[in-house]
């Protein structure tokens, strides 16, 4: 039940995160509106919550948990990148932009392969 969420609110941080960036060039008036700007925040939180959840339902820490700690890594380089695509422009931005979901991507394929080398 805790993953079904967990996975959820997965797709939810990774619309929010594409809308946050198009949306301004899309629909700037939508940004104005009071959800839009609170709802990525909820959504991150409930990610990071259900994400520790599963780490202690599952005793994660106890056993090989290597590609939890590949997946906090890539999720902190994640968040830095996310803040560089909110605070710069042109081509800084879109390079950030194209790290930041390809360590989304990384951070899904690690979640279901349980390698953080799952490349080599
Ligand atoms: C961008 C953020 C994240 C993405 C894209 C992501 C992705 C995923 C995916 C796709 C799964 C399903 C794996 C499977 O069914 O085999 C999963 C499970 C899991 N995630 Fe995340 N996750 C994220 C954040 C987090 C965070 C922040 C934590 C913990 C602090 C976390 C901990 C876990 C755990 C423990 C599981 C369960 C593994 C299992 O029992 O098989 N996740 N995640």
């Amino acid at each position: 039940m805790i993953k079904i969420i967990h996975l959820t609110f997965v797709l939810l941080a990774f619309a929010s995160f594409v809308g946050r960036v198009l949306l301004p060039i899309t629909h700037p008036n939508l940004l104005q509106q009071k959800a839009f700007k609170i709802a990525p925040h909820v959504i991150d939180t409930l990610l990071l919550l259900s994400g520790i959840t599963l780490v202690f339902q599952g005793s994660w820490l106890s056993g090989d948990y290597g590609w939890l700690v590949a997946k906090i890594i890539a999720l902190l380089i994640y968040i830095g990148l996310g803040v560089l695509v909110m605070r710069s422009e042109g081509t800084t931005r879109w390079l950030a932009f194209a790290g930041a979901i390809g360590c989304f991507i990384y951070i899904g394929i690690v979640a279901v392969s349980k390698n953080p080398w799952f490349f080599l």
